[in-house]
């Protein structure tokens, strides 16, 4: 009996000194992996990355609410397999899973700032990104592995306050790359996604976009008024604002078009009274060489053959 019990507690540290040194070869075999990744990133947006000196100072602030030292989980000895191949979480974790690998069960930890998705099929990298997987309520993460550039070795971080919402940076191994939304979105640290920004809540999207929509007056007999509102930028005719609900967003005329108020399009630019001098002429020389392209094509198209390849 005391031989046996003797024997099981070698085993418990054993399993559990393996239990960690499997964590350790598996998390940095993830990190080659990764880096992989960041090679491509790092050339794609190479420019980019000048913006940094200016965004540390504003990230000095969320690290300190990040690094508030929460309680470690609780090292588990890795459970049983029900099948040669699954993984499943470590009850109380949200980054901590079970890995059967042909019916042997291994602990393991998701990098810092993702999340152990058990409903993903066994072939697929079983952690994400928290858009991607909500944590249960009270369950666990990991304390964060912070950096100069990251709060977390691994997510996407809005930048800027909520009159400049456009910026967010990608955090990869704790090295992060700067990304600017496309005109006139925000940011959402709730989706991970570039959305309008009356749809992101910490963005005032008066103050970013700069404009406010005028009210519009109810009348008693109609009721609010109904559809869309649209109006053009004081600054920029090719510019203009959507209001909906009295929330706005941004909106562009492309090429050498601008914004008709009139009949709320884009139109040539020559034909908006607000536009400078320079689009408008651009725009005039645009269509006039349109009309004489569309015309020489007329032509060209009913003559014959022969007469075709006299002319060419
Ligand atoms: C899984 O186990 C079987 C039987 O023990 C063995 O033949 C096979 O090589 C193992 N496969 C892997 C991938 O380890
Ligand atoms: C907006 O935020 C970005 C990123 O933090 C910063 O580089 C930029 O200077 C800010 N712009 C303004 C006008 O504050």
């Amino acid at each position: 009996m005391k031989a046996f019990v003797i024997f099981a507690c070698v085993c418990a540290v054993a399993h559990a000194q393996f239990g960690s040194f499997g964590q350790n070869t598996q998390r940095s075999g993830q990190n080659t992996q990764r880096s992989g990744q960041n090679r491509n990133q790092q050339s794609a947006f190479g420019s980019q990355q000048s913006a940094f000196g200016n965004q540390q100072s504003a990230f000095g602030n969320q690290q300190n609410s990040y690094s508030q030292p929460q309680p470690q989980p609780k090292i588990q000895s890795a459970g049983s397999c029900k099948e040669l191949n699954e993984r499943y979480p470590v009850p109380g974790s949200c980054d901590r899973y079970i890995e059967c690998i042909n019916g042997t069960a291994e602990e393991k930890l998701c990098p810092d700032g993702l999340r152990f998705n058990p409903n993903l099929n066994f072939n697929v990298y079983p952690c994400q990104y928290p858009n991607d997987y909500q944590c249960l309520e009270r369950s666990s993460l990991q304390p964060p592995q912070p950096t100069a550039d990251c709060p977390n070795q691994f997510g996407y971080f809005k930048l800027g306050d909520a009159r400049n919402c456009s910026y967010f940076r990608n955090c990869v191994n704790g090295v992060g790359y700067d990304f600017t939304c496309p005109d006139g979105l925000a940011f959402s640290s709730e989706t991970y996604r570039c959305d309008w920004p009356d749809e992101v809540a910490d963005c005032d999207a008066e103050a970013f976009l700069g404009f406010r929509c005028p009210e519009v007056p109810i009348s008693r007999e109609l009721g609010p008024p109904a559809g869309y509102r649209f109006y053009r930028s004081d600054t920029n005719c090719q510019k203009y604002f959507l209001c909906i609900e009295g929330r706005p967003r941004a909106l562009a005329c492309g090429g050498d078009t601008a914004f008709d108020e009139l009949t709320s399009s884009c139109v040539a630019a020559d034909e908006v009274e607000a536009c400078p001098v320079e689009l408008k002429t651009s725009a005039a020389r645009a269509r006039k060489e349109a009309k004489e392209n569309l015309a020489l094509e007329l032509s060209l198209n009913s003559l014959t053959p022969q007469q075709k390849r006299r002319n060419y």
